[in-house]
């Protein structure tokens, strides 16, 4: 392979040098581009455009092929907990025992979140998006952890990114119990991860709660699968975000808003939503599919379909199709939506438009239909995706810092009008 790329504009001949992976991908290195030529280039949804080099995810997605620091999707989300992934991303290796033990006890011991962010918590109306209200709540612990945005205070990065796995699921249940009338549970710090996330999600004062290690163990498999994916939109969001110094919290939380997009991981409640409709709509799987080939006339997509990366079978679906399978049998769950979601992926998989357009279910096609086998309603769907999400969120978020990444900043290509004079109010 040669390494330089030429390019010629008006005439001239310019090189680049060009750039390969660690798993061999390419890319021609154009930081001199604007400098040499006085071109910028334009790729819109940065389809082309790799903005970092990372160590932290490989995804192939001609292939389907996910791994985090090498180690397969596959591998993990059977043999590993959510912490040990956790771990595993934020410090580049699988922790030992001992190293794990500290992890998991300094979490346990930051769960608890300061009572006065629940008086923040009870202003937000009943019927509040929980992913609007955790990304505020994320926010707002900048203002209770000054030190994560005072350039003079002494480093304690390494706290908040404790701070946040630690109470992230403690607020994220906040908005459930407000939703049911119920009080908030606080955290129980003999369980692990899930299931103390699982006490303080169902526990109620009045009767005792104990975790179904199925449900547990099902949780802790979606909540792996989920943990990072590379440079998608919400990703980039915290780095770029994080890119202009921007404290922790405020770089996590706008990643929350971006996950919130229905293209992105907004996406697990609108898979579930399409698929009561066709559900209350006689199950005619047929007639969606149609609906979904007309998307420029009918606006239709059918969630859960497609991705801007995956060309193949997205891993994570795959791994959870078959967790579904188990989950609803194990719980005795017989839910309807299941059979027209197999429905709709054999119709799918089988048509030329989608098989042209090589459009495979994603994560989001089977997860809605676990969590809400574990008891987890509609609305929190989003919000259990970032849950999973923060560990590589933190993991992108602390390579961006290290590597010393320069700030973000696009060009563009200006299309407005050019140079005129001011008319006056009443002249116009
Ligand atoms: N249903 C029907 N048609 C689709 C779908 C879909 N779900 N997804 C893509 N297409 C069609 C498009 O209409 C387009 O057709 P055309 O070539 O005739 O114009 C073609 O496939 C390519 O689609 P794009 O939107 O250009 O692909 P892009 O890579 O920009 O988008 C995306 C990827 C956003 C995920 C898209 O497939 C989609 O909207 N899917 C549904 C939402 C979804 O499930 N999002 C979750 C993604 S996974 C995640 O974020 C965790």
């Amino acid at each position: 392979m040669s390494d330089k790329a030429q390019l010629i504009i008006e005439g001239k001949t310019y090189e680049f040098p060009t750039i390969e992976g660690s798993e061999k991908e390419k890319a021609i290195d154009i930081n001199s581009l604007r400098d040499t030529t006085g071109y910028i280039t334009i790729d819109s949804g940065y389809k082309n455009t790799g903005a970092t080099k990372s160590a932290i995810t490989f995804l192939d997605g001609e292939e389907g092929i996910l791994r985090y620091r090498g180690y397969s999707i596959e591998e993990l989300a059977e043999k590993a907990t959510f912490l040990e992934v956790a771990y595993l991303l934020i410090y580049g290796e699988l922790p030992t025992q001992v190293e794990y033990e500290a992890f998991e006890d300094n979490i346990r011991r930051h769960t608890m979140v300061n009572e006065d962010m629940r008086k923040i918590f009870e202003g937000f109306p009943v019927n509040a998006h929980p992913m609007g209200v955790l990304s505020s709540l994320v926010s707002a612990m900048s203002a209770f952890y000054p030190d994560s945005y005072d350039e003079k205070a002494p480093d304690s990065t390494e706290l908040h990114i404790i701070r946040l796995l630690a109470k992230l699921p403690t607020i994220a249940t906040w908005s459930f119990k407000k939703s049911q009338g119920h009080p908030v549970n606080y955290p129980k710090n003999e369980l692990d991860y899930c299931s103390n996330f699982l006490h303080m999600m169902f526990a109620l004062p009045v009767e005792d709660y104990k975790v179904d290690p199925v449900v547990s163990k099902a949780l802790n498999k979606l909540l792996i699968l989920h943990a990072d994916h590379e440079q998608n939109c919400s990703t980039s969001t915290v780095r770029l975000v994080g890119s202009s110094k921007a404290n922790i919290y405020s770089s996590i939380s706008a990643g929350i808003c971006a996950l919130w997009g229905p293209l992105h991981g907004g996406a697990n409640q609108e898979v579930i939503e399409m698929l009561e409709d066709i559900k209350a709509d006689g199950g005619d799987v047929a007639k969606y599919v149609d609906m979904a080939k007309n998307a420029k006339t009918s606006g239709f997509r059918l969630f859960g379909f497609g991705h801007r990366v995956y060309k193949n079978f997205d891993p994570r679906a795959k791994i959870i199709k078959k967790a579904a399978d188990e989950v609803l049998s194990k719980l005795g769950v017989n839910d309807p939506v299941l059979e027209i979601a197999k429905g709709l992926e054999e119709a799918a998989l089988h048509d030329p438009y989608f098989v042209s357009r090589r459009l495979y279910p994603n994560v989001d096609f089977y997860s809605g239909i676990i969590y809400r086998a574990l008891g987890i309603p509609t609305n929190m769907f989003t919000v259990m995706f970032a849950i999973g999400r923060l560990p590589g969120w933190i993991a992108q978020w602390k390579e961006m810092r290290t590597n010393k990444e320069p700030i973000g900043r696009p060009r563009q290509i200006y299309t407005g009008a050019t140079p005129r004079d001011f008319v006056p109010m009443n002249e116009r």
